[in-house]
């Protein structure tokens, strides 16, 4: 279903549940916008853009790790996850400090605070912020070569974008990766703080880190639904759906499924988890996956050099958001020691 955007459509009004939310650039449109779009933003992602950012990413990963440290742990959404994703766009995009930090404060509500009339002008202001930002890149002397100004020379100013498309473009970038990555990064500490054993695997040999980053995407998918709309009339597994229905692709059953994963229903960071749904297929596949998964790989690392920590209280998942966005909502840890060898 993922593959066949003939048949599939990510047009407006096919996502779960059904609401007036404007167009996203690229994810909710079909080809041949969708192309182009999409092209502009895996810009962003390209190898060398993230090579050049690795350090930086590192860097933002480990001092929100050590802050949250310091603190003695605590609550682990607002104390640790939400404080990395945006961060890291300073680096990977080149959109400043200012702005990042004024991202995040305008995230940080508990979650499901916020009224819809709240959460849009959220939206309204991000976006201002953004429009500040890309006049402030257009006010440089030179450019820095950064993404910001690779979409404003190279596309904008080529005539093939405009100004307000990229705009809704960095506007992506931020939202998109926000929630998945927050939900992550909380749902990986969860792993290894409710069991033990695992993180002492893990801090064995943390260059395991990324198949335990793998397998958390796998077992607990942070998108836990894909949604379309059907152009025609299909059959899938012996059930017609007519034209012009909505549809949805369970990441959560799929990554699960017995016939692709043995024993699927555990952790297990020894399998090839590779192949899985967590950042989708086709067409729409996660541009930032290859940004996620640097991060992920990070905090783990990070995480690693500091005393083993655990769970304390109840874990609150909450209901899943948006039917997309799964992870624990309130989570609190506790590390079992001061680190003595780096303070
Ligand atoms: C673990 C973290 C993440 C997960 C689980 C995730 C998951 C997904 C999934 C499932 C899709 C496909 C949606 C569809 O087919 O309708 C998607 C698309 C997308 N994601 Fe992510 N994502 C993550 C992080 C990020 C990050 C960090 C960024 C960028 C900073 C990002 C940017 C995008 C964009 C731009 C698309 C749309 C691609 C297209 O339509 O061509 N994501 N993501």
């Amino acid at each position: 279903m993922l593959r066949d955007h003939d048949a599939f459509s990510s047009t407006p009004s096919h996502r779960l549940p059904q609401g007036n939310a404007p167009s996203v650039i690229p994810i909710d449109f079909d080809q041949p916008e969708h192309t182009a779009y999409r092209d502009a933003v895996v810009e962003a992602m390209r190898p060398h853009r993230l090579r050049a950012a690795g350090p930086f990413i590192v860097e933002t990963v480990s001092a929100a790790v050590d802050a949250f440290y310091r603190r003695g742990g605590g609550e682990v959404r607002r104390g640790l996850s939400i404080q990395i994703p945006f961060r890291v766009l300073t680096g990977v995009l080149g959109i400043s400090r200012e702005t990042v930090e004024a991202l995040l404060a305008l995230s940080d509500p508990p979650a499901g605070s916020q009224t819809d009339g709240q959460h849009h002008s959220a939206d309204q202001r991000i976006r201002a912020l953004l429009d500040a930002e890309i006049a402030a890149h257009r006010s440089r002397p030179a450019p820095a070569g950064d993404y910001v100004d690779w979409l404003l020379t190279e596309r904008v100013d080529a005539g093939l974008l405009t100004e307000a498309e990229a705009v809704d473009i960095l506007l992506t970038l931020a939202v998109a990766g926000f929630r998945t990555t927050m939900n992550s990064i909380s749902t990986l500490v969860y792993l290894l703080a409710s069991d033990q054993r695992l993180q002492e695997r893990l801090r064995a040999d943390p260059s395991q880190s990324a198949y335990f980053v793998e397998e958390m995407l796998r077992l607990r998918s942070p998108a836990q639904n894909i949604a379309r709309r059907t152009r025609c009339p299909v059959h899938i597994g012996g059930v017609e759906i007519p034209a012009d229905e909505r549809v949805v692709v369970s990441v959560a059953a799929a990554n699960r499924d017995p016939a692709e994963y043995a024993a699927g229903t555990e952790f297990d960071p020894s399998r090839p988890a590779r192949g899985h749904l967590a950042f989708g297929w086709g067409i729409h596949q996660c541009a930032g996956a290859p940004l996620a998964r640097a991060e992920l790989k990070a905090l783990l690392e990070s995480l690693c050099s500091y005393p083993p920590f655990r769970l304390e209280g109840d874990v609150e998942f909450g209901h899943i958001k948006e039917g997309i966005h799964f992870g624990p909502s309130s989570m609190h840890v506790r590390f079992a020691a001061e680190r003595v060898d780096k303070l």
